[in-house]
């Protein structure tokens, strides 16, 4: 068994405060929540362009491409690793799994809010729970306000008519199980410091601009 206490934590020469200074920013997390289809990818892409534009440094993790490594399923991990090995580290879409991929995710966004970065992830982070985690694991990182969480709520009639990648159809065939606001749940934020409501006509550059304002407002850049 491994004693927790064995591992010790190590402050580094340069800290956090020296690389934001060095990058005139304050790192710190913008968690987009929401169906999946509801656009959280497409506002959090629009915004990372838009934080480039006046030369900020970012990173944006997304879902679908974080489960093409970090987070991957049991079936991706098996091209190279032996069938205990994925089954054990590899995720799928159950709860325990969900729980694992956000844990991972939060851990490695933390990380970069470390480094100075405006990181912005985009996955559906369907449970309270595991996004108040991250919560916590970012803010105790740095200091409370690091960990913006938007709310993309977009309803689940305009997701599923948008269905980009023909998942509502399947999930509604029963050919995807626990498939979130179909067949498994999804809990919306009770306290999102950013809530975006769907409106006809707002497109994914305006919603994003709303986000940077919100930025501004809280003095992310020095
Ligand atoms: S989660 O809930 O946060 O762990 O999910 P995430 O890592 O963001 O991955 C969501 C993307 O995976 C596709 N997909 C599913 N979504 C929800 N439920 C089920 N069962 C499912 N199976 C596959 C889907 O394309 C999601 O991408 P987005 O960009 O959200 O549409």
């Amino acid at each position: 068994m491994t004693n927790p206490s064995d591992i010790v934590w190590h402050d580094h020469t340069v800290d956090r405060a020296t690389r934001e200074k060095n990058l005139a920013q304050r790192g710190l997390v913008v968690w987009f929540t929401g169906l999946s289809g509801c656009g959280k990818s497409t506002i959090a892409n629009e915004l990372d362009h838009q934080l480039n534009q006046r030369s900020r440094a970012t990173m944006l993790l997304d879902g679908d491409n974080i489960r093409h490594g970090l987070c991957a399923p049991p079936e991706r991990l098996k091209t190279e690793h032996n069938e205990a090995f994925a089954e054990r580290f590899g995720l799928g879409f159950g709860a325990m799994d969900r729980e694992e991929n956000i844990r991972r995710i939060g851990s490695v966004a933390a990380l970069m809010a470390s480094a100075g970065l405006i990181t912005l992830t985009a996955f559906v982070s369907p449970y309270r729970a595991d996004r108040d985690r991250v919560r916590t694991i970012v803010e105790a990182a740095g200091q409370s306000g690091d960990f913006l969480e938007v709310f993309v709520d977009t309803p689940l009639e305009v997701c599923e008519t948008r269905d980009p990648k023909g998942l509502y159809k399947k999930a509604r065939a029963g050919e995807i199980k626990n498939f979130t606001g179909i067949s498994d749940p999804y809990e919306a934020p009770k306290h999102a410091e950013i809530h975006l409501q769907y409106r006809d006509g707002t497109t994914p550059s305006d919603q994003a601009a709303e986000v940077l304002q919100a930025l501004i407002e809280r003095k992310v850049f020095l």
